[in-house]
């Protein structure tokens, strides 16, 4: 497909001299007193979500030059590309089908493989649930990375629909430490491991397998072929480790997208068929949004412009995500893998090294907590860094004052950021705490905010199984969005492999001592971790 990269677009050049002009000095409170119509202007609705832009710096101006350089770097065409199959996935030979995951019986590309193995995958997990059957009360899932992040950010954050009786675990770490401080608190009879590997090989999760089946056999367990289960593409591997129920996907589904897979057995197994599929049909909807409506209102294309902007003309290179809702605590972990190890590259399609920035470091905690922490920084350190709030209009408990509170805290701090404060204003007010020594003046200072410092606001109704399937493909689509626009390869991750060859390499050399050939700093450090 001949498609432009973005900075070689007439409207990039435009955006330059559109930063110049107004986007350098942008001033949110200035642009809030001009325009009335500021926050309606710049909110967009996609299923499930509410999204407010007006804080951040730009304005209709500046979204119509950013829609400019989608259209003119072919945006839709490589959007209907991904969703047609086509190998985007350039340098693996690849297509890019988690869409398909998601699509409604008769719908999608490989329904019928897809349907076949969901559907079996749903009546296993049902088995599962029912524990007077089953016998089953703890479910430990063993995989890492893309096997690892999406289930176990998913399970907690619907927890409110999840399974009273059972309890998941998540082993993905190689540091014998994580597996072993959750065998600890189980017995073989009632535990039932997932070993999801995409490959089958990974290091980490073989390793943390093969552990928990030595514990097995070791405290008695009976029957491996019912405490354990698989989720792979690699079928083969999966049998010749003796697992008998494996549950399939393809090479067309990235490991950072399979959670929509077979790799979604834990979540599945947690909150049972029906919401599993609400999760797929929440995801299936955002779909729709990204394929169908127009670029202006399209808001996984927006964000993704919007992240260009900021990383491109703006400089900043991190965005925070503080997601105000404790379930969704690991939600920032989830992101990071999805735009780091998508968006994390150097060079275009063409193997050309690009003269601009790429993904963000993309980081976060849950607020409030995270306010008492490092918010600091955000507020009044050197670095701008763009935050995107999310917030749940109705929880799911009934302690009403406290999310009342946590609602007035998440408002709260997109407030402070935007408006900050004056030293003029700080100088104004008491500060009982402040020493009796120092100056007003100078404390004036330290009590000053700048302000002018961007955010985005996503609202859900609830956290629900087909709210957080939209957010999720929300995120993905948006990813791809600034991928696409940056003429990268988001659907490989290379950058991975050299760290797990040269880990190879090493492992022989801790048992041996044989330093020959080691960088000086290598060589004496494992002559240290070996006495
Ligand atoms: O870290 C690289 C990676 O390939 C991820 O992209 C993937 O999610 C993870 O390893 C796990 O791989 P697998 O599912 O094959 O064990």
């Amino acid at each position: 497909m001949s498609a432009l990269r973005c900075d070689q677009t007439a409207a990039w050049a435009a955006l330059g001299g559109h930063f110049e002009a107004h986007g350098r000095d942008f001033d949110l409170g200035e642009a809030f007193a001009r325009d009335a119509g500021r926050a309606a202007a710049l909110s967009f609705e996609a299923p499930e979500v509410f999204a407010d832009l007006s804080k951040n710096r730009l304005d209709t101006a500046t979204l119509r030059f950013l829609l400019d350089l989608a259209r003119e770097c072919g945006l839709e065409a490589r959007r209907d590309a991904m969703l047609a199959g086509e190998p985007i996935n350039a340098t693996e030979g690849r297509a890019v089908l988690h869409t398909a995951l998601r699509a409604p019986r008769g719908q999608g590309l490989f329904g019928t493989e897809v349907h076949e193995v969901l559907g079996a995958m749903l009546a296993y997990a049902e088995r599962v649930r029912d524990t007077a059957a089953s016998g089953i009360r703890h479910v430990v899932n063993i995989g890492i990375g893309g096997s690892d992040l999406g289930p176990q950010m998913v399970v907690p954050a619907l927890d409110a629909h999840a399974h009273r009786e059972l309890t998941l675990h998540f082993v993905s770490n190689v540091d014998g430490h994580d597996i072993t401080r959750v065998l600890r608190r189980l017995q073989p009879a009632d535990t039932l491991f997932i070993i999801a590997s995409k490959t089958f090989t990974t290091q980490e999760t073989m390793a943390n397998a093969e552990a928990a089946r030595a514990w097995f056999v070791a405290n008695g367990g009976q029957d491996i072929a019912r405490h354990f289960v698989a989720s792979t593409t690699n079928v083969a591997a999966a049998a010749k480790f003796g697992i008998e129920a494996t549950f399939g996907f393809w090479d067309w589904v990235g490991g950072r997208y399979s959670l929509w897979s077979a790799i979604g057995l834990p979540i599945a197994v947690a909150v049972g068929a029906a919401n599993f599929r609400a999760f797929l049909a929440g995801a299936h909807a955002m779909d729709g949004h990204f394929a169908g409506a127009p670029l202006e209102r399209n808001l996984p294309v927006l964000l993704g412009l919007l992240d260009l902007w900021y990383r491109n003309f703006h400089g900043f290179t991190s965005r925070s995500v503080a997601p105000y809702h404790q379930g969704l605590a690991r939600l920032p972990a989830y992101l990071q893998q999805l735009e780091m190890e998508s968006n994390g590259k150097r060079v275009d399609m063409a193997g050309n090294v690009l003269p601009f920035a790429t993904s963000p470091v993309v980081w976060g905690e849950p607020g409030t907590n995270a306010q008492h922490a490092y918010f600091q920084m955000l507020h009044q350190g050197s670095d701008v860094i763009p935050v995107e709030f999310i917030a749940v209009k109705t929880p799911a408990h009934a302690l009403a004052d406290q999310h009342a509170k946590l609602l007035a805290n998440c408002l709260a701090q997109s407030q402070a950021l935007m408006l900050g404060k004056t030293a003029a204003m700080a100088l104004g007010e008491s500060a009982p705490t402040a020493s009796k020594t120092i100056d007003a003046a100078t404390l004036a200072e330290h009590r000053s905010f700048p302000g002018n410092r961007p955010s985005t606001t996503l609202v859900l109704d609830a956290l629900t199984p087909h709210s957080l399937g939209a957010l999720i493909a929300l995120y993905e689509h948006r990813v791809f969005v600034s991928g696409a626009l940056w003429g990268i390869n988001s659907f490989d991750q290379w950058g991975v492999e050299l760290g797990k060859a040269l880990a190879n390499q090493l492992l022989p050399r801790l048992a041996s001592g044989d330093a020959s050939g080691l960088d000086g700093s290598t060589a004496a450090l494992l002559a240290r971790l070996r006495t």
